[in-house]
């Protein structure tokens, strides 16, 4: 009786350890939380058996027949009882060959020999608290397929996206970043839609805010969604993307955000300036506890491919490499990470994610800031297409991407797999 207390107290630790699923099961219980609430049922449940313990090892004695000090009599004349025999060696395969065991002072390994060690050593872990899941949403009352990134839609903003926010709850997910998808009428040079009190943003916030008032919303900052030449910013006749005149919109944009009840405003335009510009603009509103998480190396990368399909967002010409980071650089995260420190990010965030685990790993060692990763919809759509391929085992490869980006340093994540995820990790399947 003694002993069920004790496992029942360490398996209610649903701490989030290994990249197997299986591992995770009976995470679902508190997942919202997950160490509060399970430190203390823990703390009670040992309490008991303290108690318990004591008063049934008397008993236990008394039902064998014998005392301590008969028993350790007996021993001591040499009546010792049984115990089962030492286990054979098992067999090695015939032909394996016969050596003399090297002579090594270390053997990693005998750390990692069994499920119960490598449990007790394991440096990093993961839990749906660390996710922040992206929705795509439009004006639609249907959620439509995005075709490069199975799985994923752009959700009806009254509808699906309510839905798919109450699944990603129930599994411990309680942060989301929205996607606008934006009728192309409303699209012009200037993205002047960005920063419409009643565009589908904002209206989507203070209706997500109405029906789970906890739920913290990260929106992104940046005009390419509204602007007729899907840049990030304005573009000057001969091509120039405009920094300070962008800045000025974004800063209107993210007012208009934290007043529909934005948590945590995030641009991820890589204009120069911005994230000083826009927290004096927040600030001089009245919005000091709204948060800025900035994309602080965000690369020109091609990983972004399948998002752009999803908001129909592409840059109508040239590319975003006079604003967005060359792939080729490393030290220059370290510029941007200073600036944005300095003006005031309460979060830095890398992106995209698992081909640029150095630079997370950078940041994490470089700044006392949080760090966010962005796996993006390439990384997303390759993993999902590998696993439609059967190449790869897709949960496996998701949860070990995932733990990687952890260890790199990111604490929190941005990924399209969110729910997916977290779902395995509470032990369940879709
Ligand atoms: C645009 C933005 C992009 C992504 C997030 N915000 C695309 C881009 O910079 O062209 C990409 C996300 C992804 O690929 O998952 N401001």
């Amino acid at each position: 009786m003694a002993t069920t207390p004790i496992f029942n107290a360490s398996c209610s630790f649903p701490s989030t350890r290994g990249i197997d699923c299986k591992s995770y099961i009976g995470l679902r219980s508190n997942v919202s939380k997950v160490s509060v609430a399970s430190s203390r049922i823990a703390t009670s449940q040992r309490r008991n058996l303290v108690v318990r313990a004591s008063e049934s090892g008397n008993g236990h004695a008394k039902k064998l027949g014998m005392s301590d000090a008969e028993c350790e009599a007996a021993v001591a004349a040499g009546n010792v009882p049984e115990a089962p025999p030492v286990p054979p060696k098992p067999a090695a395969p015939v032909g394996t060959p016969i050596i003399k065991p090297l002579n090594l002072s270390r053997r990693p390994r005998r750390n990692r020999a069994s499920p119960v060690t490598r449990a007790a050593f394991q440096e990093t872990d993961i839990s749906p608290a660390n996710f922040v899941y992206p929705l795509f949403i439009h004006e639609g009352e249907e959620d439509t397929p995005i075709g490069a990134m199975p799985g994923c839609y752009r959700l009806g903003w009254r509808h699906g996206l309510v839905q798919e926010v109450a699944k990603a709850r129930a599994v411990g997910v309680n942060s989301i970043v929205l996607f606008p998808k934006v009728p192309e009428a409303l699209k012009n040079s200037t993205g002047d839609e960005a920063y419409n009190d009643n565009g589908l943003v904002p209206r989507t916030i203070r209706l997500l805010k109405d029906k789970y008032p906890d739920l913290i919303i990260y929106t992104d900052v940046a005009l390419d969604p509204y602007s007729s030449d899907g840049h990030d910013g304005i573009v000057r006749e001969d091509g120039v993307i405009m920094n300070d005149e962008t800045v000025h919109q974004l800063c209107k944009q993210a007012v208009s955000q934290a007043r529909a009840g934005a948590d945590v405003v995030s641009p991820s335009d890589m204009m120069d300036g911005r994230v000083g510009a826009i927290r004096s603009a927040l600030d001089a509103e009245g919005f000091q506890n709204v948060s800025i998480m900035s994309y602080t190396a965000k690369y020109a990368s091609s990983f972004y491919g399948p998002f752009r399909e999803a908001l129909d967002s592409n840059p109508r010409f040239g590319d975003k490499k006079t604003y967005q980071m060359n792939p080729a650089n490393y030290r220059e995260a370290l510029i941007e990470a200073r600036e944005d420190e300095a003006e005031g990010a309460d979060i830095l965030l890398v992106k995209p994610g698992l081909p640029y685990l150095d630079i997370i790993r950078l940041l994490r060692d470089k700044s006392p800031l949080p760090i966010a990763a962005y796996q993006v919809s390439g990384e997303y759509s390759m993993i999902k297409a590998g696993g439609v391929l059967k190449m790869i085992d897709e949960e496996k490869v998701m949860m070990e991407s995932l733990m990687c980006l952890r260890r790199a340093g990111a604490d929190i994540i941005l990924t399209y797999f969110a729910l997916q995820a977290a779902t395995c990790l509470c032990g369940e399947k879709r």
